[in-house]
């Protein structure tokens, strides 16, 4: 793209001001503004304005979830498939590790941080062990797809590397990164990082199938014979991986996609529950649910919206391949910005200045046809790190590491 071209296309969206300092730049950073001007999508820079409201949501009723008794019932079942699943390759993993960790507060990458309080316990190593059961059990080793972003690629690879994959075997760890977005004002005009950047933020964890099939990855792993992704958050550091009952409960019911469950503490706890929307599998987020539905009971007399997602989903890798092209929600986050003000001084602000636009895995449940909520024990499963201390902290995340006989 030349400076006609870029021109035109920031006429277009209002954003012209991108040029300010073209005339500074070297010759490099020219070329690299016009490039990065040429892929930006723009068009995002529009749900910023005007009034932000919440997604509009279709007609909500309850979906049950697959209960701890049953499971229990049917474990040895459910373990049986889910090992031979592993053991045929069909079930590799999915490291969802390319959010700013922004409330954890460290410039690392979250994986990078260190939870041990006697020794060393990085969070990726937390993650690494909690899969090396699995292959301990299945005697085979389980592909690991590691999504990083723009900003923690190089990072991620170089600590991974030197700790030798914390005893992982290489050859079944691939990295692929994820898709940025502009990051703007209010006004939806973009910031500038530096004077030929445009100020960019990975763009929400639900393009992560189609980064990993912008990169070739996704093919690698069906022409490998996989056929299921279990897709994890970083930051729980209990979270089972492959799980071979989940695997197996999954199979089984020949659904598109499981999702661990956890029973929510608090009718108002922060996380989205599973339900219907308009009769198809969806997630609500917890500030999208009324009090209504809060307090709305089953035929048991238990809460209706009882169950909370961990983000723990096990996809059928045929049911994502249907729904690759198809465009998510986009969801307008606050968050805080540093940026170039008028005078080409670089700003860090300490409160929220501006919107970044996010797609999320829990928007891929309502395009596919059939989910199983299945439900783990929260305080086995669930440890979640966002904050240094208080609720889903480091320091919550210890205790019940504690609790689970991990010494840290
Ligand atoms: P969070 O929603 O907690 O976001 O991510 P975050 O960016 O890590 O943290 P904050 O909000 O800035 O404090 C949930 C999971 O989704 C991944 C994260 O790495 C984490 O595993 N994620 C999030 C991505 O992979 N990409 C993204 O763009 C956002």
């Amino acid at each position: 793209m030349n400076y006609e071209e870029a021109l035109k296309k920031l006429r277009d969206y209002g954003q012209e001001h991108v040029l300010a300092y073209y005339e500074e730049l070297t010759e490099a950073e020219k070329e690299s503004l016009l490039s990065q001007i040429e892929l930006t999508d723009f068009s995002v820079l529009a749900s910023c304005k005007g009034d932000r409201q919440a997604l509009q949501r279709g007609k909500i009723s309850p979906l049950a979830a697959m209960q701890l008794p049953e499971i229990e019932a049917k474990r040895e079942k459910f373990q049986t498939l889910g090992l031979e699943a592993i053991r045929k390759g069909r079930v590799g993993a999915v490291l969802l590790a390319g959010g700013m960790g922004t409330r954890l507060g460290s410039d690392d990458p979250k994986g990078m941080y260190n939870i041990g309080i006697t020794r060393e316990v990085y969070i990726f190593q937390r993650l690494i062990e909690n899969l090396m059961d699995v292959v301990e059990q299945s005697g085979s080793w389980v592909p690991l797809y590691v999504m990083t972003s723009d900003k923690n690629h190089e990072s991620t690879v170089a600590f991974l590397k030197e700790k030798d994959y914390f005893g992982y075997n290489r050859d079944y760890v691939t990295f692929f990164m994820q898709e940025m977005a502009p990051a703007s004002d209010y006004d939806g005009k973009v910031y500038m990082e530096e004077k030929g950047k445009i100020s960019t933020s990975p763009n929400g964890n639900g393009g992560w199938y189609s980064s990993m099939y912008k990169w070739g990855v996704a093919q690698k792993a069906m022409e490998d014979g996989v056929e299921y992704l279990n897709v994890f958050a970083v930051d729980n550091v209990l979270q089972r991986i492959a799980d071979p009952c989940f695997v197996g409960a999954v199979v089984e019911g020949g659904y598109a996609v499981g999702a661990k469950v956890v029973k929510k503490c608090a009718p108002d706890e922060k996380i989205g529950v599973v339900c219907l929307e308009d009769g198809r599998p969806s997630i609500v987020e917890y500030y999208e649910l009324t009090e209504e539905l809060m307090s709305a009971k089953d035929e048991n007399g238990d809460p209706a919206y009882y169950f909370g997602v961990i983000l723990n989903y096990l996809f059928r890798i045929s049911d994502l391949e249907k729904i690759r092209e198809k465009k998510l929600p986009l969801h307008v986050v606050e968050k805080k910005i540093a940026h170039l003000d008028e005078k080409g001084e670089l700003v860090k602000p300490n409160e929220p200045n501006g919107c970044k636009f996010e797609q999320l895995v829990l928007d891929m449940i309502h395009e596919l046809d059939g989910c199983l909520p299945f439900e783990v024990e929260r305080n086995r499963e669930f440890a979640p790190i966002k904050n240094k201390t208080g609720i889903d902290s480091v320091e919550s995340a210890r205790v019940l590491c504690g609790e689970n006989g991990i010494v840290l």
